[in-house]
């Protein structure tokens, strides 16, 4: 399958400066993305320069994402980062519609599809993220909720631009819980997705987008869940801060 596998560590708000360039420092001296695979940092935004830089010197080939970005390109907004900011830093990737933005920042699909549009048009790849409560779980409408999130999301997407976007599923319930979906599960999420992509651009599109599983990946069960059919990599957060625990992780994805 002509797919991408992506390992992409989510830092959120975690690291101070000396750290964060540790980290990014003694990753780039083991990892190297290829053709195949990629791996992706997602640091804090001060940090962000500096650590590019670092990865440059070392000419290795990771990239870095941001975790968010705003719906506008510039103007009176206190406090935010527009996606041009990033495009213009070398930032390459940036996380939209995690959970925690969801639940803790209002953000609903209307608002990521205009922040989807604005990063695509500045020349982002956007990691769009989307997973269901332990509630919703409970009462057999994780499928629903997960298509909502995906294609309320992803309504305006012209076609040709769905190269540059790959899909994070991540159940709510697993993020930072240590619970991590079972391999059937994941694969079963992953799956449906994949059908929704086929039903509404088409099959081709859909195999060729790379659907990470996120939510208490550890190198303990990295190698099962990313050898499921239709998982192609992981969006990790806690372990990509542990530099042996990522390394393991994008090592058991090859
Ligand atoms: P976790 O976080 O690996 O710590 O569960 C994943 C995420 O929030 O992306």
């Amino acid at each position: 399958m002509n797919r991408k596998i992506v390992v992409a560590g989510n830092w959120k708000m975690n690291l101070l400066y000396p750290d964060a360039v540790k980290l990014a420092s003694a990753l780039s001296k083991q990892v190297s993305s290829s053709r195949s695979m990629e791996v992706i940092i997602c640091p804090s935004l001060p940090y962000v320069t500096p650590i590019l830089e670092q990865l440059r010197q070392d000419n290795r080939d990771i990239s870095v994402g941001a975790q968010d970005c705003h719906t506008e390109t510039s103007g009176a907004y206190t406090g935010e980062i527009s996606a041009e900011m990033l495009a213009s830093c070398w930032v390459k990737y940036v996380i939209l519609g995690h959970s925690e933005r969801r639940a803790q920042f209002g953000e609903n699909e209307e608002l990521l599809r205009d922040k989807i549009q604005a990063a695509l048009s500045a020349g982002l790849k956007v990691i769009y993220c989307v997973g269901e409560t332990l509630e919703q779980r409970d009462s057999d409408s994780a499928f629903e909720v997960v298509k909502g999130q995906l294609l309320g999301g992803l309504k305006a997407l012209d076609v040709t631009k769905f190269e540059h976007i790959t899909l994070a599923y991540e159940p709510v319930w697993a993020i930072g819980t240590g619970k991590t979906a079972t391999p059937e599960q994941a694969q079963d999420m992953h799956a449906e997705i994949r059908n929704l992509i086929a039903n509404k651009y088409t099959q081709e599109i859909a195999d060729g987008t790379s659907i990470l599983y996120g939510g208490s990946v550890k190198p303990h069960n990295a190698e099962v869940l990313f050898g499921q059919a239709d998982v192609d990599g992981g969006l990790v957060g806690g372990a990509s801060l542990k530099v042996d625990d990522f390394l393991a992780i994008i090592n058991a994805s090859g």
